[in-house]
């Protein structure tokens, strides 16, 4: 993927970072979570939902597939998708329905969902990067632009 690589330090810079994104992203939004397995997915999806208002433990979606939550300003939805081997089970499990607009979406492993998944807002990358990890953003709509904008990133 292209656009600038950002250096994640630690842990809790990851989760810094996935709240800016949250405050940012006001009004929902999509988001994918690329990456190999320990490159910081989830640690962004526990920043990302807690800064939004989630109180509750966020729990990798690894078995479940996806986890729900409903929370005071709406909800969200926390995919994995690294069991998934048909994207076709995708539309069995009732997807779309988790695609409602303002809502707030994110998704690990978007690969194994591929022509049944929506295009994304913001699309992400996370890389090993020794001990730390780095990240890059790519905006795929107008709304994924207005948050690299309003997060001060280079939107592509
Ligand atoms: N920026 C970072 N630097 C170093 N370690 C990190 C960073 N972000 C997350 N981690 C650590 O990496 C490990 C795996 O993270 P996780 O979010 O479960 O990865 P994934 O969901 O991509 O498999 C966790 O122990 C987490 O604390
Ligand atoms: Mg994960």
């Amino acid at each position: 993927m292209s656009g600038r690589a950002h250096t994640l330090s630690n842990e809790q810079a990851t989760l810094d970072f996935a709240a800016r994104v949250a405050h940012a992203a006001v009004g929902g939004a999509v988001i994918y979570l690329r990456g190999d397995l320990g490159a910081g997915k989830t640690t962004f999806a526990r920043g990302f939902l807690h800064t939004l208002g989630v109180t509750s433990h966020v729990k990798s979606p690894t078995f479940t597939v996806v986890e729900p939550y409903e929370f005071s300003a709406g909800s969200a939805a926390h995919f994995d998708l690294y069991r998934i081997t048909d994207p076709e089970e995708l539309n069995l499990i009732g997807i779309r329905e988790y695609f409602s607009p303002g809502a707030w979406v994110l998704v690990e492993w978007p690969e194994r969902g591929e022509n049944v998944l929506p295009t994304p807002d913001l699309d992400l990358e996370f890389k090993h990067f020794g001990e730390q990890r780095n990240v890059t953003a790519i905006a795929r709509s107008e709304r994924g632009r207005h948050v690299l904008r309003k997060i001060e990133w280079d939107s592509e």
